[in-house]
């Protein structure tokens, strides 16, 4: 062959590669979240890097729904990603997701943690733990043990109108209904050893300052004191602790989520399944779970161990939709019995 011919067909070769590399870059989709750049960052890298997808970002610290109901079907948002299952439940009440049919995102995620028409879908959990004073003889306690007498000054809990606090009566009053509800947060109010007030975090410095025997507060905060991202301090107070995954009487732990939604007007909509699918799976969970100390929302994936060595967590069964519709009764319940006073 003469060396012309030979870089005639190079030359031709070279095109044909730019043209299918000009193809795949051109598939993209436009992400919206509320979820820190940092700890999502890691994941769309790896996304972008196993799909030839380019994931572009735009971080919203609030105002999600806001801003894509405004945009109208103009909105360039293909998913959208939150944290809580109240603001994804929003998402979809105000039209603003469509419904995906995904047996890659049914097999991987349980029914309790996903909307049953396909609206939204959990990618990773937080569990509504308590932390117990490291040697307290306590291996396994239910929320409805939370009011026993037997704690009466020895529990730490931050303000009953807290987000996080809010979604437990929910949840409580999806299992016992309203009346319950009250007594039993009435009681725990009567087990407080200190205001109700402060972050989570606090539940385990209160704990090493003897204030408190058990509270309640999120599980990753253990990850994030433990490896000593919250600083040396912090990691004093981990130690004063151990995790324990309470559960209802007759039902599992509580948790919330972090979860996303394809946007009701997604252009790139394949694109957009293609990162939720990728986000459940078992390579993407184990990096998440890594990064911020959430639970796997695919039973497959592993937890970090630093959360890990406090037992396996079994979520909840009951729908969380069922919880957040009854938020505002949780709300008024906290309001009602004084908790924060
Ligand atoms: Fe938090």
């Amino acid at each position: 062959m003469k060396l012309s011919s030979l870089s005639r067909i190079l030359a031709g070769t070279a095109l044909t590669i730019l043209v299918g590399t000009s193809g795949a870059v051109a598939a993209e989709l436009n992400l919206y979240t509320t979820r820190e750049p940092g700890l999502i960052q890691p994941l769309l890298d790896s996304f972008t890097k196993a799909t030839s997808i380019k994931v572009n970002t735009i971080f919203l610290k609030d105002g999600l729904a806001e801003r894509v109901a405004s945009e109208g079907d103009k909105s360039p948002a293909d998913v959208l990603m939150t944290v809580d299952a109240g603001n994804l439940i929003d998402l979809v009440e105000k039209g603003l997701t469509q419904s995906v049919q995904s047996t890659t995102l049914t097999g991987s995620i349980p029914p309790a943690l996903r909307d049953p028409n396909g609206n939204w879908f959990a990618l990773s959990l937080r569990a509504r733990a308590v932390f117990a004073a490291r040697n307290l003889d306590v291996k396994a306690i239910t929320y409805e043990q939370l009011a026993d007498p037997a704690w009466k000054g020895k529990i730490c809990i931050r303000s009953g109108q807290h987000p996080y606090n809010v979604a437990l009566i929910g949840s409580y009053i999806a299992h016992h209904g309203e009346e319950a509800a009250q007594k039993w947060l009435a009681a725990l109010k009567g087990n407080l050893a200190r205001k109700a007030g402060g972050g989570d975090r606090e539940v385990a410095r209160d704990i090493l300052g003897g204030l408190c025997d058990i509270g309640v507060a999120n599980s990753y905060y253990v990850g994030l004191m433990r490896s000593g991202k919250g600083g040396p301090e912090q990691q004093k107070w981990a130690q004063a602790i151990k995790m324990v995954l309470p559960t209802f009487e007759k039902g599992g732990t509580q948790v919330n989520i972090t979860g996303a939604a394809v946007a009701r007007h997604a252009r790139n909509r394949a694109e957009a399944i293609k990162l939720l699918e990728y986000l459940v799976s078992d390579e993407a969970q184990k990096i998440y779970a890594e990064a911020n100390y959430e639970y796997p929302v695919n039973p497959r994936a592993a937890v970090d161990p630093l959360i890990g060595e406090y037992g396996v967590l079994k979520p909840d069964t009951v729908e969380l939709a069922k919880g957040v519709g009854f938020r505002k009764a949780a709300s008024a319940l906290a309001e009602k019995v004084g908790f924060d006073n």
